[in-house]
Formats: C-alpha cells, sequence, structure tokens
C-alpha cells in the first residue's frame, strides 16, 4: 500500500519527558470528538476508570472507542504532538484498532495493527505550520469490540500558550446551502468523500460506503457508477480522495464551489464543480476530468451528477412523446431497480424524451405543497438520467449518455462533462417553476429581461409555396395588426437545386434567385419600412443529396460507409467534427444573417442521427462523434451569439426536438412543437411551463384543430405570442380578433414575460385550465381560463396577488358577442379575490377568458 505516510519517531515505550510548556489534549473541549460507543473521557480510560496501556497508568490522556476521531484547528500555533498510543488494558487484552494523525490532510502516523497484547506507542510529530490537525482511531476493519482506544499523555506544545486549538466536527464537511435546500458532502476516513442522502432521517457517521460521492467503477463501488475510467494500462478502477476545497464568489450573489479530487493510485484528477444560486434556489453542477497521466486514458461513464436520495415515497415526474406530440406528463413512484430516461438521437435528442425532470420527495409531485427538486440536463446530444433504487436510497445519475460514446482522453487532457441544473422548492411544483424561470431569464437564455416582439411567421400559411411577391403580399396586413416582427421560414434558398419542397436545396444557403431575384435584402427591407423587423430560417446542420454542397463533398455527411443512406424527410446531418464543416456551416450562418435588415433567425434540425458514422474522426475515435458534435454544435451556437449580439435567435429542431439549456443559453426562445393546435397547446405549454419561463416560450396562433380564433389567439398569448396564419384569408371579424390579441398583449406582455407563474387548474385534470401571471411588484395580474370543455360554472381563483393590495378587474381580450365577466370593473383586496374568486361569464367549450388584476386603480 502507498501512503503519504510520514512517521517522524516511533519508538517503544521508554523515557517521555513532557514539554514544560505543553498543553494536554484532555484540556480542550472534547464535545466534538467522536466515538464509537460512549464518549471520549478526559484523563480517564472508556470506561471511567484510569488509563493503563500493558499495566503502566496514565494520569493524563483520553480514552476512546473506536471509531473515533477529533480533529483540531491549530491555526499553525503548535509546534509538536506527543502521546502514548494503545489498547486500555480494561479491553482485557481483547480489541485491536488502527491510530492515523494526518496534519493538513497528509497521513504522518500510522500505527498498523494494534491489539490489546501490542506494546504502547510513542509518538512524537513535529507539527510546526500545520493548521488542521486529524486523530482517528479505527477497527482495524473487524468490528469494533473491546476497541478502548487510549491517548495516554496527548500533548501539543504550542508556540502561543494563550492561542488553544479549537475543536471542529468528527468529520470534514462541505456543505452547499441554498434558500430552502441543504447538500452535504463528508469526508471520510478513507479520504474518500461521501454524500449525506437528501432527506435522510438521520446523518450516518461515518458515512456507509454506498454513500460515495460521484461514485468509480472498479474499487469496491458495486452499484451503476458514474465514473468509470480505463487507465493507460487497462486497468478499470478508479478510487478518488479528496483534496480540497475552493469556494469563489460570483457575481449576481452566487457561489461557484469546486471539489478536487485525487485517485490515490492513477494520474487522475476529478473536479467536482458546483454553482450555486442561494437565492433562486439553484446549483448548477458538472465535472472535470483531467488526465494528468502519460498515457491514454478511457472514459466509458462520466456523469454530470450522481446526487443520492433517501426518501422513501420517492417520485418522479418525467416527460415523453414524439413529433408534435411532445411534453407528455407522467409521474411514477420510483421502485428497486433502474429507471432511465434517455436520448440516442443525436441532432434531435430531445423528440421522444426531455432531458428535464422533477423529483418529488414526498410522494406524487403537487402543485402548492411537497418537496421537490427539479433537474434539466444542458445537454442536446445524447443524454440519459438514471434513476437507481437499490431497495432503500435512489441515485440520480444524470449526464451524456454512455453508449457508444468511450470518449479517450490523451497525456494532459481534460474533459468537462454538461452542466446538470437543479431547482429545490418546499412548497410544490408551482414555486420549483418560478424559481426556475427567475433563474432561466437572468442565466439560462439570452436577453430574459427584454420582453419579445409579436410575430408573423409563414410557414403555415405558405409551407414552400411562395417567392417575393408572395411574402411582400404579407406584410402589409401583418403591419397593419400590429406585428413587430416578421419571419420568413424555409423555402428562400437553393439555384441548382432550388428548395421548392422539402427534397432539395438544403446546404446551399444562397437565395434562390427565381424567388428572390435581388437576393434577401429588399423584402428584409420591406417588412422594416412597414414598421416591422424580420427574420429568417436556417437550418445549418444539414444537407439534401440534391444539393451542390452533397455534390461537391458527399463525405461531410454521417453515415456508415458500407450501409445504404438512412434519410429522414430527405436529408443527411452534416459531420460538425470535420473542420471543413465547422467552416462551412459558420459561413453560411453569417451570410445570411448578415443579410442587411436580418435580426432573427429560427435556427431549424429537422432530422436524427440513426448511422452514427464519420469519414473525419479516425477509427479508434468513431465513439468521439455524439459529444464532439454537440460541442462543435454549441461552439458554432456561441460565435453565432457573438458575432451577431443584436439578432435574436429561435431555438427549434422540427418542434421540439432540442429543447434544453445546453442550446437555449445562445438563444432567445425555443419552437415547442409543430403541433400549433390550441387545445393541445394549453397542456404542452403547461408542461413544459415546469422547466421554462414563457417568454422563451413560441406559441403561434394557427388554423390547425378549426378552433375559435378568439380561443387560440388567448393561448398563445399565454406565452410569447406569434401566428402562423395567412392573414388575407380572414374574415374582417377573424383580423378584428387578431389585432385586438395583440393589442391587448402588447399592453400586458410584460407581466407574462417578466411575472412570476402560477398554474391554479390543469389541463390535465378537468374541463378547464387556468394560469395566471403577477408582476414582479405585484402591481398586475394576468390570469387566463381555458374551457377545454363544456363544464359547471366555477369561480376561477388567481393566487399570488398581494393580499393586502386593491385590485381593479378588466377583462382583456374579450370575446365578441359574449358579456364580460359579471365583475368587471370591481375592485377588491388582493386576498378577497384569491378567496372568493371570480364567475367567468362562459362555460362554454373552446372558449377562453383573459382578466387582469391591476393594483393602485390604475388602468
Ligand atoms: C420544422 C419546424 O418545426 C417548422 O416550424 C418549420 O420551420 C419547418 N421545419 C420548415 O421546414
Amino acid at each position: 500500500m502507498r501512503e503519504l505516510c510520514v512517521v517522524i519517531l516511533l519508538v517503544l515505550l521508554g523515557d517521555f519527558a513532557a514539554a514544560a510548556d505543553a498543553v494536554p489534549l484532555s484540556a480542550l473541549d472534547l464535545s466534538q470528538m467522536s466515538s464509537g460507543w460512549s464518549v471520549p473521557k478526559a484523563n480517564a480510560n472508556i470506561m471511567g476508570k484510569a488509563l493503563s496501556i500493558r499495566d503502566k497508568k496514565f494520569a493524563m490522556g483520553i480514552g476512546t472507542h473506536a471509531s473515533s476521531r477529533l480533529r483540531l484547528q491549530l491555526g499553525q500555533n503548535a509546534l509538536r504532538f506527543r502521546s502514548v498510543i494503545g489498547i486500555d488494558d480494561s479491553a482485557g487484552g481483547q480489541g485491536s484498532v488502527q491510530f492515523r494523525v494526518f496534519a493538513d490532510r497528509q497521513l504522518v502516523f500510522h500505527s498498523g495493527t494494534v491489539t490489546g497484547k501490542s506494546p504502547a506507542q510513542r509518538i512524537d510529530l513535529d507539527i510546526a505550520g500545520v493548521d488542521l490537525l486529524e486523530l482517528v482511531v479505527d477497527d482495524n476493519g473487524d468490528g469494533s469490540a473491546n476497541d478502548h482506544a487510549d491517548w495516554a499523555d496527548a500533548k501539543l506544545t504550542l508556540r502561543d500558550d494563550k492561542r488553544l486549538p479549537q475543536a471542529l466536527a468528527p468529520f470534514e464537511t462541505i456543505d452547499l446551502k441554498t434558500a430552502s435546500f441543504h447538500l452535504r458532502f463528508v469526508v471520510g476516513d478513507d479520504r474518500r468523500l461521501y454524500q449525506a442522502p437528501i432527506c435522510a432521517a438521520e446523518e450516518q457517521l461515518p458515512p456507509s460506503r454506498n454513500q460515495v460521492a460521484y461514485p468509480q467503477g472498479g474499487d469496491g463501488y458495486v452499484w451503476e457508477p458514474a465514473l468509470q475510467v480505463v487507465h493507460a494500462d487497462g486497468d478499470r478502477s478508479t478510487s478518488l480522495r479528496f483534496v480540497d476545497v475552493e469556494r469563489t464568489g460570483l457575481e449576481d450573489e452566487r457561489e461557484q464551489v469546486r471539489i478536487r479530487l485525487q485517485d490515490d493510485v492513477y494520474p487522475l484528477q476529478v473536479d467536482l464543480y458546483f454553482r450555486l444560486d442561494p437565492a433562486r434556489d439553484v446549483i448548477e453542477e458538472w465535472r472535470h476530468i483531467h488526465n494528468q497521466g502519460e498515457g491514454k486514458i478511457a472514459l466509458e461513464r462520466m456523469a454530470s451528477t450522481s446526487w443520492l436520495f433517501d426518501a422513501p415515497d420517492l417520485h418522479l415526474l418525467h416527460f415523453h412523446g414524439d413529433w408534435a406530440d411532445e411534453m407528455n406528463p407522467i409521474a411514477e413512484k420510483l421502485t428497486p431497480g433502474v429507471k432511465s430516461i434517455a436520448s440516442l438521437l443525436g441532432t434531435r435528442a430531445t423528440q421522444f424524451v426531455a432531458p428535464s425532470f422533477v423529483l418529488s420527495l414526498d410522494g406524487p409531485p403537487q402543485e402548492q405543497q411537497g418537496r421537490v427538486i427539479a433537474g434539466s440536463l444542458a445537454w442536446s446530444g445524447n443524454f440519459q438520467a438514471a434513476f437507481e433504487h437499490n431497495g432503500s436510497q435512489v441515485r440520480a445519475l444524470c449526464g451524456v449518455h454512455p453508449f457508444g460514446s468511450t470518449y479517450y482522453l490523451d497525456a494532459g487532457e481534460g474533459f468537462q462533462t454538461p452542466t446538470m441544473i437543479w431547482v429545490s422548492s418546499n412548497r410544490g411544483l408551482g414555486e420549483m417553476s418560478r424559481k426556475f424561470h427567475r433563474w432561466a431569464r437572468k442565466h439560462g437564455i439570452r436577453d430574459g429581461d427584454k420582453p419579445r416582439d409579436t410575430l408573423l411567421n409563414n410557414w403555415e400559411a405558405t409551407g414552400f409555396d411562395f417567392d417575393q411577391q408572395r411574402i411582400e403580399g404579407l406584410l402589409p396586413p401583418a403591419a397593419e395588426v400590429g406585428f413587430e416582427l416578421f419571419l420568413l421560414d424555409d423555402g428562400w434558398f437553393g439555384d441548382k437545386y432550388p428548395r421548392v419542397n422539402d427534397r432539395a436545396g438544403l446546404g446551399d444557403w444562397r437565395p434562390n434567385p427565381k424567388r428572390f431575384p435581388d437576393g434577401m435584402e429588399p423584402i428584409a427591407q420591406s417588412a422594416i419600412e412597414q414598421g416591422m423587423r424580420f427574420g429568417i430560417w436556417i437550418e445549418p446542420e444539414m444537407v439534401n443529396p440534391q444539393s451542390v454542397l452533397y455534390e461537391q463533398h458527399p463525405d461531410w455527411v454521417i453515415r456508415q460507409p458500407h450501409r445504404d443512406l438512412d434519410y429522414q424527410r430527405t436529408q443527411l446531418v452534416l459531420d460538425l467534427t470535420r473542420p471543413e464543416v465547422q467552416q462551412f456551416e459558420r459561413s453560411a450562418i453569417q451570410e445570411t444573417l448578415k443579410t442587411r435588415g436580418v435580426s432573427c433567425v429560427k435556427w431549424d434540425a429537422n432530422r436524427y442521427v440513426t448511422q452514427p458514422g464519420s469519414a473525419y474522426l479516425p477509427s479508434n475515435q468513431q465513439t468521439h462523434l455524439w459529444i464532439d458534435y454537440t460541442n462543435n454544435l454549441y461552439q458554432l451556437m456561441q460565435q453565432t451569439a457573438r458575432e451577431f449580439p443584436q439578432t435574436e435567435l429561435m431555438l427549434c429542431a422540427g418542434g421540439g426536438g432540442r429543447v434544453d439549456y445546453g442550446a437555449l443559453r445562445y438563444f432567445h426562445e425555443f419552437w415547442p412543437s409543430d403541433n400549433t393546435d390550441a387545445v393541445r397547446r394549453v397542456a404542452l405549454q403547461w408542461d413544459y411551463s415546469y422547466f421554462f419561463p414563457a417568454i422563451s416560450i413560441c406559441s403561434h396562433t394557427s388554423e390547425m384543430g378549426n378552433h375559435p380564433l378568439h380561443f387560440a389567439t388567448a393561448v398563445s398569448m399565454s406565452a410569447r405570442l406569434g401566428m402562423d396564419i395567412d392573414l388575407a384569408e380572414l374574415s374582417a371579424e377573424e383580423i378584428a380578433t387578431c389585432r385586438s390579441a395583440i393589442a391587448a398583449y402588447k399592453k400586458f406582455r410584460d407581466v407574462i414575460h417578466l411575472g412570476d407563474l402560477h398554474r391554479i387548474e390543469s389541463p390535465h385534470d378537468g374541463a378547464r385550465s387556468v394560469v395566471n401571471f403577477v408582476s414582479p411588484e405585484k402591481e398586475r395580474a394576468i390570469l387566463f381560463a381555458y374551457q377545454l370543455k363544456s363544464g359547471a360554472r366555477r369561480v376561477v381563483k388567481p393566487q399570488g396577488l398581494d393580499p393586502q393590495k386593491s385590485y381593479r378587474l378588466f377583462e382583456r381580450h374579450p370575446q365578441s358577442g359574449r358579456p364580460p365577466v359579471a365583475a368587471e370593473g370591481q375592485s377588491m383586496r388582493g386576498h378577497e379575490w384569491m378567496e372568493q374568486g371570480v364567475r367567468l361569464s362562459t362555460s362554454a367549450a373552446i372558449q377562453a377568458t383573459i382578466l387582469e388584476f391591476t393594483a393602485n386603480e390604475a388602468t
């Protein structure tokens, strides 16, 4: 065994002259010292009798019992530590222990096995300059019966007798605290880092092996590891030991904590990073794994997080779906075994499963009560969140999906895992989401403090069937009803292979000269002249085989070379691991975005990866594809955000195929689904809102589902309002509805985009769904009631108002021909509105009501 052990002086018991100025250890505060049985005794053995080792009596010292620890903060004031150690005669010759002394976490004395028959050992250690002294006795691995351990004649020689050492808690702990959450790590006697399980009824010290933090495979941990390394010599074991912790203050009253771990044999360093946002109850977490050796190592598993829970009634709320049917919630109790929510799709990783979930600690999740923790992995590639229930505790292992993703690190190279975002609430899902939204607006999305413009998109109105003239025709009515932004979707590019359907043109990012003979600038300027901004669609990661790009570079796509090409939407994914592809995509984006007048971009991705092979990566690094693709994509997104800071970016992947905070940090909003049916959208927006704020959720009114326009617009108004509609096809009454919706929205969108969301009646439970938003100062609240089926006329009760403030009620964007709510114009205190509620003027299916509560008599 390799130990950092330095035995300064070790001789058999003989002459031992106590220093005149030494302070007996027994004179210090021993209340912090731990003992495996009873409590440590000053100047007596653990039985309370005279200290005695091999028949020699000691007047001074400490009697304790394995396992025992004393940690002393010396403040660099001590010079020597002396003691005589052994098993007390009260054990009757039985017992076996090991004594260890650590100076500033370095082992400086190790007794080896000491039995009830071993002679006493004398220690005399030079501890000048040491800050932390730890005296540890463990049970020698054979149980602690009769382990009466004595630190006899234990004394510290101090520089300054008046500055006594300070006793610390027996185990070093690292506490990560936010307003309602406390995560504790404990450094064990073996120097491994342990995690106190979340919700554990009582703290188990010393911690059990199962509690090891960020568990590593191959050295005694028998469950799913968070880290599996193959070292340069083929050894598959890792055993990380605590080195130190560093805490750094950050702007916005956040703090970054780095816990450094080091393998005790191999040159491998792992840093556990945490970024705490105490006020918002958010912890971000990631790992940095560093190969400090000379040879190549392989990472087979490298989770971002591995929190341990000891909650008997732990429930998981997770989300599944498909194209146009994203984010279907399902809550279930976790039971023994491994529950895995995962994706192996690459470019559209969230098409079937979301990397966001909620752990409910007290049974099924509830909106207003119970402890819940939301988890969201900021990663747009393959991911896995595995919840391993070992019969009593659950470990949540989340990170890149390890399948087919072995990552090799050459000498000196490092690997940073994606960030995991955790948000905690002691008052249910509602409070959890409000905290998540506040964090996201500040740190998760771009410009989260700036309300978004209303937008008209042509896609569902025109599909691919347009040219400059047709688009020009859409602009005046768009400006007339009040839109502030026009977004031109797919179909504006391609020459030799024009993009007039989804079978050609992707990759050829030049305006289609037949459709836009003078390029895109004239149409952009036209929109601007009519008072709107102009946005454009791109899909830079993809190529159609019918394209000049593919003709020239057939090897630039992700594919398996000996297999028939597998198409989705007649397209292929470009291989972003290849530098030329990175450069090509960057130029395509730059060319498009620098078109004068373009100030918004919808970044789409309409297929996922099914044949994960790269002609660029060497054969022994094919498993880097998934991870390198995603990291290179982020680089592209980051460059775009930096080069075009004023350009609004909408994240889209054939609907909600890429909805995660990894990409969103470069974007302003996301396109949640190609399903714009307003009834489906009520539930979809409700479910996205667990993790994402309304300002980031694009909601476009369309004809899908053929619902009344008033209802459809009201649904869009509770998120980022847009429309995908041909205004020319609408009746005068419908145009008036659109105009009314946009006008009303402009007046209150700051409340929707920047306020707090309260989910009041779930679309999954009944005939009606109700949400309201409250402005940060609680001056205004906007309530949306969506009657999904005809039902009883129950009152709706707003939430989150200031109980003492007076609010006047107004119905906004009223439905023509329907009487306003009876309480229109009435004023009551917040608590009265919240207790008594408002009776709506309709209970008919597919009708919506929008109410505004305005404080201080302002209208
Ligand atoms: C998929 C997106 O989700 C749609 O909104 C639209 O942009 C099409 N792609 C265009 O191809």
